[in-house]
């Protein structure tokens, strides 16, 4: 998980992650601008894990701020969920965290705005009702509590931002609420620039890096950026204890 104390001094890499971030951004801006009542209520970002997702949603959040030349801090605009933390076995408890979420927010836009709501990791939460299991009352009220909050959205205040790894356990009334980006693969141009980037941050030296942009180039189990993340930070270890 992306750590948001880290995230200001950590660039988005990449020309599909920026491409995504600044279409969001203008979607929000315009509707923020032009005072958009019932426009797209938010985006669901999908794809394989360690992809950046998370990262991506946090820096249109951090972008539409900085654009707005909000006096806060960014952070104030935005509404963080990790939806692994609001589901609760307790009857009516998951309703009731997600009535607050928005509330919440709803309170925020007095003061400031646009807020953007941040659902992270939302398929441990909103998982789909035609799953075949039997689906108890409690998971099916805080969906509908869910879907009924979007509905009420005022979109040129608020937005969402909803990201998932496990889209095929969304359930529609939510997908079909929010406009679908899917996040591919990377590509190796975009593997290259965060190896590069976080081996310079941690002082490998160049020949070292060189030999891992080849290694990187040629090994096909570093599939995600997660992925080459942790190369990085293997080989590191390596030429740190090795001296
Ligand atoms: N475009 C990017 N620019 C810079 N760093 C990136 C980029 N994409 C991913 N990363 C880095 O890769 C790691 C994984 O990214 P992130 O946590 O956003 O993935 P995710 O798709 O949300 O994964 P999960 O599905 O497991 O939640 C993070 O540490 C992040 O900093
Ligand atoms: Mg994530």
């Amino acid at each position: 998980m992306v750590r948001i104390e880290e995230l200001q001094d950590t660039p988005l890499l990449g020309t599909f992650h920026n491409e995504v971030c600044s279409k969001c951004v203008s979607l929000i801006k315009h509707q923020y601008d032009n005072r958009i009542t019932d426009g797209i209520k938010g985006v669901l970002f999908y794809g394989v894990p360690g992809n950046g997702k998370t990262i991506t949603a946090l820096k249109v959040i951090e972008r539409v701020v900085t654009e707005i030349g909000a006096e806060d801090i960014w952070q104030k605009n935005m509404i963080f969920t990790d939806c692994g933390h609001l589901a609760h076995h307790k009857y009516g408890e998951t309703e009731q965290r997600i009535r607050n979420v928005f509330k919440r927010g709803q309170e925020k836009t007095k003061k400031i705005s646009p807020i953007i709501y941040m659902f992270d990791d939302a398929d441990g939460l909103f998982i789909t009702r035609d799953w075949g299991i039997k689906l108890e009352a409690w998971y099916l009220g805080h969906l509908n509590v869910f879907f009924h909050q979007i509905d009420n959205l005022n979109t040129a205040k608020e937005f969402i931002l909803l990201t998932s790894n496990r889209v095929d356990l969304i359930d529609n009334a939510i997908r079909d609420r929010l406009y679908e980006i899917e996040f591919p693969d990377p590509s190796i141009d975009v593997k290259i620039e965060l190896l590069k980037y976080k081996a310079k941050k941690l002082k490998i030296n160049e020949d070292i890096q060189k030999s891992m942009e080849t290694a990187l180039r040629e090994d096909n189990s570093i599939k995600s950026l997660r992925d080459v993340e942790n190369f990085v930070l293997m080989k590191y270890l390596d030429e740190v204890w090795k001296t």
